[in-house]
């Protein structure tokens, strides 16, 4: 037979077990306010980087840069990727389209994909484009990134 005093134990425990797992707003930050901004300034750098390299004809042969076709990283969109490309034949991802470009408008040498500079390259594009809702495999528009008024577009 069920007592009350097993009833109100089962009930007890049952709201432990729900604070555990519902409650998590309440639990905290597993990063302190200084971590966050450091982090947070380590993420800054590589997307001043990206920017330097979208700006350098380094990365091509024929003195062009990224930004004569994409200013502040416009019509980057890489909040579109992965999608099928038609000029590349396939699905690809955004560091592969960063590749074409380097290779086709840049006349330049593909970087490896896990390289500093592609990654960069990446966060500039990503970060210009903060906000987006991620939309893969969207082919309908070239997308205009964050407004910029003045200075690079980001802190
Ligand atoms: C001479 C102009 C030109 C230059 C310079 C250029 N691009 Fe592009 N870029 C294009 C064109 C055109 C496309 C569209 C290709 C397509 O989707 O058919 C494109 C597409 C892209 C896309 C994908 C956009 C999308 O939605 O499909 C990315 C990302 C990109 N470029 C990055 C770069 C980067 C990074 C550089 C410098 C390394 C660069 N581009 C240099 C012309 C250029």
């Amino acid at each position: 037979m069920v007592t009350s005093k097993t009833l109100f134990l089962s009930i007890f425990s049952l709201y432990f077990v729900s604070l555990l797992y519902f409650n998590n707003s309440e639990a905290k930050s597993p990063f302190d306010e200084e971590e966050l901004n450091l982090m947070n300034e380590e993420l800054i750098e590589l997307v001043k980087k990206g920017d330097e390299l979208w700006h350098s004809p380094s990365l091509g042969t024929n003195g062009l840069t990224c930004a004569n076709c994409h200013p502040d990283a416009a019509n980057a969109n890489p909040h579109t990727f992965p999608k099928y490309q038609s000029n590349i034949g396939k699905v690809a991802t955004l560091r592969e389209m960063i590749n074409w470009c380097i290779q086709i408008p840049l006349k330049g040498k593909t970087l490896p994909e896990d390289s500093e500079e592609m990654k960069a390259l990446e966060a500039y594009a990503i970060y210009m484009y903060r906000g987006f809702k991620l939309n893969p495999g969207d082919n309908k528009k070239a997308y205009p990134p964050v407004k910029v008024d003045s200075g690079p577009g980001y802190p």
